[in-house]
């Protein structure tokens, strides 16, 4: 009898009586918050939606990290689940650990989708580290990622925009139920219908840098034909897109950027690049109506500097100081993506009329290798443009 540690709500739940498909009965549960418990039949009770869903996916997840094979052999004749890249600690990459976890299953609001991409993106790795824990006080298992696209596989009774078959993509609700996974509930609310004509691969580069960058433009500064607008790193995820659609607005853009940087800038369609390690912000440029600050610390206190009275400096870093902002006349706060389905769809039309292309820097395998090199990529910094991932090929529909 080997003892276990359980993580909060977790339990250990033995001899099983009934097995079928999705579905597991047991008796004799040991359940202990925190504690310790024991048992060989460990199994958990419940797969899919239901009341206590999130207590049974604990059960589950712990059951594999204790007794993976046991678990496997039983759910494999049910074939209810699905693999998922998902972390139970916080800490380095090497917590990104691939399993088998329950598919889950549309609320009535909600549509399931089976996943084809995912991306990366800084919040991912930041979330793995256990910097937002107490922004987003998740309970572990977590699956990370927020990036999807792919297939719709079910709709929920009250899902009337879209049928199984529609290929989606959706930056879902910021939930511990992530997309490092083959398959994803969604609000229908949330999702979109893919640009015709874009892979999965590119469609997955999209939603959550491409909504910040419009929320920060758009809805925050309400950019307009021809203001002078600054993005801050515009070979980065959020920069790339933020040029692109500065530009379909009519809009003069600056951008920043390593020397490394500076043919991509010019291709996203930025008018003037600032090497921002060779060249001061405040030397190279002033009268700006809009910054982007996708940096902060220095570059964000620089870009007061170099906005017009009456400018914006829109942050998605650091809240910026409303003193400063005060003392130069301009408005400036700090923008948290809300998802969005709708202005998902404005950016798929724009991706279909050519005034938006996701800019590729890697496209990686669905594995515990592929995810920990795509964390190890977008930890550097200096990734140009999103990190894809490939969960299933597209030949493979
Ligand atoms: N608030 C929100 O809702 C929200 C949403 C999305 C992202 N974010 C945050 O916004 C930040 C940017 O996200 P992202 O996805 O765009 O990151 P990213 O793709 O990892 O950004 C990488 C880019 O940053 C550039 N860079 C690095 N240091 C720079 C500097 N000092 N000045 C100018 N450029 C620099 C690099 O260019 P070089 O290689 O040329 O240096 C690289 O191309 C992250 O901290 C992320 O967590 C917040």
């Amino acid at each position: 009898m080997s003892a276990y540690n359980l993580m909060q709500h977790q339990v250990v739940l033995s001899e099983i009586v009934k097995y079928k498909p999705g579905f597991l009965k047991y008796k004799n549960v040991q359940a202990d918050e925190g504690g310790k418990s024991y048992g060989r039949k460990i199994c958990l009770l419940r797969l899919g939606h239901g009341g206590n869903q999130v207590f049974y996916y604990q059960a589950l997840f712990h059951y594999f990290t204790i007794l993976g094979d046991i678990l496997c052999q039983r759910i494999d004749q049910g074939g209810d689940i699905m693999k998922a890249v998902v972390i139970n600690a916080y800490g380095g990459r090497e917590e990104l650990k691939a399993i088998e976890f329950p598919k889950p299953m549309p609320r009535e609001h909600e549509v399931l989708i089976e996943v084809y991409a995912t991306s990366i993106n800084p919040i991912d790795w930041k979330l793995r580290e256990g910097y937002l824990k107490e922004r987003l006080p998740f309970k572990f298992p977590i699956i990370l990622g927020w990036d999807a696209a792919g297939i719709i596989k079910k709709v929920g009774a009250k899902v009337t925009e879209f049928e199984e078959g529609d290929k989606v993509f959706t930056r879902p609700a910021t939930t511990e139920r992530g997309t490092y996974a083959e398959y994803i509930t969604a609000d229908a609310s949330l999702v979109a219908h893919m640009p015709k004509e874009s892979s999965f691969i590119e469609a997955a580069a999209v939603p959550l840098a491409g909504l910040t960058a419009w929320q920060c433009l758009v809805d925050f500064a309400e950019i307009k034909k021809g203001d002078r607008v600054l993005v801050h790193a515009g070979a980065g995820g959020v920069g790339s897109m933020a040029i692109q659609i500065a530009k379909a607005f009519g809009a003069e853009v600056i951008a920043t950027g390593s020397s490394k940087s500076q043919s991509i800038i010019k291709k996203l369609g930025a008018d003037h690049m600032i090497n921002y390690m060779t060249t001061p912000l405040t030397e190279a440029i002033d009268e700006v109506d809009i910054v982007l600050d996708t940096i902060g610390g220095d570059s964000q206190e620089k870009s007061f500097e170099v906005l017009k009275p009456g400018g914006v400096l829109v942050s998605i870093v650091q809240p910026p100081s409303q003193e400063r902002a005060k003392e130069k006349g301009v408005k400036a706060g700090l923008v948290w993506l809300e998802p969005n389905g709708e202005q998902l769809a404005t950016l798929a039309k724009m991706i279909e009329e050519d005034e938006l292309k996701p800019l590729i820097a890697e496209v990686l395998p669905f594995s515990e290798d592929g995810l920990k090199k795509a964390h190890e990529l977008s930890e550097t910094h200096h990734a140009k443009g999103k990190i894809v991932i490939e969960v299933k090929k597209e030949e493979d529909k």
